[in-house]
């Protein structure tokens, strides 16, 4: 006898398929990364990121009021500094007039609703290219994360929602929420980059923002005594937990694809909303072979999107948030 039950009929033709489907793409899942850079109507292609763009402050202007007639309303902010105001202790970074509070101030002018996160770490800032400061061979936690709060309050008095440390130093999250709430901000969300991996797909952006660790004697030529060994799983729990207990809102695992087994994890164990940034490398590696003819780009966009929603991610950290949003028209 035949099964009694055939799973075909479920998939039989679009119509049904969509009936059943179990995860939805829409404008509300993502967060859009914008790099910015000085000048006046710069729009410049990076090298590695084909179709993406640094932006001079006007035509981020006008890029803001696009994503906000897409329907995409949250943006997170990363700034490419000029290697004359980079130093060992981010110093630039603290700057009130600085191209990432200018930029902050810029997004809020044009289109106020529009949630503003901002990246906080040094590397963009740091001479060395290093998230935290330089100090006998080693990155140094304590005082990075005090530069960090500071840097986060900057952020904030610029009109930040949220602010999104990347940095992976111990007790971040706490130093930050301290420094909200003794200043008065106490709505000021924190979404912590709180499983973020030692990967090797993180290279496309470090061209975008020139913030490569240097190749100099002494210095740590990788991020690995700071961000996570990739073969680990439970370690990214117990980073979590703590982020969550030290008082972030939002925790995020990072990179995205090959990752998804720590976001359906993450999700079964915590309650508050996941986000999963699918980063730099993830992009560069689909737009490569969708240039060469070998892979559907649009349809493989969107698989993967889909499987990072479906893993568990609340919110997705894309560069292809306009792509997809315009593709599902
Ligand atoms: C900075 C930061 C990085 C990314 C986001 N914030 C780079 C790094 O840690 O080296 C990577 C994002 C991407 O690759 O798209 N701390």
């Amino acid at each position: 006898m035949y099964p009694l039950r055939r799973n075909r009929r479920l998939r039989t033709n679009e119509s049904i398929r969509s009936l059943v489907r179990e995860t939805i793409i829409t404008p509300h899942d993502f967060l859009v990364p914008l790099f910015v850079v000085e000048g006046k109507g710069v729009k410049e292609e990076i090298a590695s990121m084909p179709n993406y763009f640094r932006y001079s402050l006007d035509i981020l202007e006008t890029e803001v009021k696009t994503l906000w007639s897409l329907g995409l309303k949250s943006v997170l902010l990363f700034a490419k500094v000029p290697d004359n105001l980079k130093d060992n202790k981010g110093t630039e970074a603290l700057n009130p007039n600085g191209l990432m509070q200018r930029a902050i101030k810029t997004v809020k002018h044009v289109c106020p609703d529009m949630l503003v996160m901002t990246d906080v770490a040094l590397d963009p800032y740091s001479v060395y290219g290093h998230d935290g400061i330089f100090e006998n061979g080693n990155i140094i936690n304590d005082d990075t994360a005090e530069v960090l709060a500071e840097m986060s309050l900057s952020h904030v008095i610029a009109g930040a929602d949220f602010v999104a440390p990347s940095d992976m130093m111990d007790g971040r999250i706490l130093t930050i929420r301290e420094a909200l709430e003794d200043n008065g901000f106490i709505d000021t969300g924190i979404m912590s980059y709180s499983a973020k991996y030692a990967s090797a797909f993180y290279g496309p952006f470090r061209d975008a923002l020139d913030s490569a660790p240097v190749d100099v004697k002494d210095i740590p030529k990788d991020k690995k005594t700071y961000q996570m060994d990739f073969a680990n799983r439970f370690e990214a729990i117990r980073e979590t937990e703590m982020d969550i207990e030290e008082g972030a809102d939002i925790v995020m695992v990072k990179p995205g694809l090959c990752y998804l087994d720590i976001v359906r994890e993450i999700k079964n164990d915590v309650d508050v909303p996941v986000a999963v940034y699918q980063v730099s490398g993830e992009y560069a590696m689909l737009k490569a072979a969708a240039e060469k003819g070998w892979l559907d780009h649009d349809a493989v966009m969107l698989e993967q999107i889909t499987a990072m929603k479906r893993a568990g991610a609340d919110i997705i950290a894309s560069y292809f948030a306009k792509d997809v949003v315009k593709l599902l028209g």
